[in-house]
């Protein structure tokens, strides 16, 4: 091998590894953010006993709100089916702080911009504590007996 050859092989392969380096890193990024944002876990909200004050809790922290009705609770999700802000609001109802859609008690669209009513999570009680199945959202309502 020439010293041609050898520079020419040498910027060849210091191409392709740089190229295969940024891709590979390219890749790294977007399969850690995929994992930030596709986080369906079991969180707990509150314990049981927190959410039997009122019909509808709200844990504006946990973006939930627990209703209660006939002995059976289920979880509502608090974003806004708009654009996700956080809605407001418990018994009578949610409102959305950032565009004004009202929605009802079990989340249904009173007015918009809003045209999806809030979705709902799956719920489980353990240990004396209300959890939550979040990033995972529901059309409906999955009733949890308080019975046991
Ligand atoms: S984000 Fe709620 S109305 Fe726009």
């Amino acid at each position: 091998m020439n010293r041609r050859e050898f520079l020419r092989k040498g910027l060849t392969f210091g191409f392709l590894g740089t190229t295969f380096a940024a891709f590979g890193s390219v890749l790294l990024d977007v399969w850690l953010a995929a994992g930030k944002f596709t986080p369906a876990h079991w969180q707990d909200v509150a314990p049981l006993r927190s959410a039997m004050s009122a019909s509808v809790v709200p844990f504006p922290e946990k973006r939930v709100a627990i209703v209660v009705r006939d002995r059976q609770i289920a979880a509502l999700n608090l974003e806004c089916t708009h654009l996700g802000c956080i809605v407001t609001g418990g018994s009578e109802g949610f409102f959305c702080p950032c565009h004004g859609s009202d929605f009802g008690p079990m989340g249904e669209v009173y007015s918009g911009p809003a045209s999806e009513p809030l979705k709902w999570h799956k719920v489980l009680i353990h240990d004396g504590l209300i959890w939550v199945r979040s990033g995972e959202k529901l059309d409906r309502p999955l009733w949890v007996s308080l019975e046991g």
